[in-house]
């Protein structure tokens, strides 16, 4: 979340500014990268009943970790369906 705020990335709004009580963080991990980044946690998970168009690759970016073994890891924004490389 933070990188594609940085990054003025259109459909990342994190309105919550990462406190994971928004939605308008909300991506889908490549599935190359979900072992990777691994599943929701309880919250995140209950939050995203509220986003639209979920699906098993769904997260909120504002709860993903991201560290050295996230290099290149990608990520869609579902509005547009646009590819973000970090
Ligand atoms: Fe609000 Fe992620 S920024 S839930």
């Amino acid at each position: 979340m933070e990188a594609a705020l940085r990054a003025n990335v259109r459909g990342i709004d994190a309105k919550c500014r990462g406190n994971c009580a928004c939605v308008t963080c909300h991506v889908y991990i490549d599935p190359d990268w979900q072992t990777v980044v691994g599943p929701p946690a309880a919250l995140e998970e209950s939050m995203l009943d509220f986003a639209e168009d979920v699906d098993n690759r769904s997260r909120l970016s504002c709860q993903v970790l991201v560290d050295r073994f996230c290099h290149g890891l990608i990520v869609h924004v579902p509005a547009e369906q646009r590819v973000l490389g970090l």
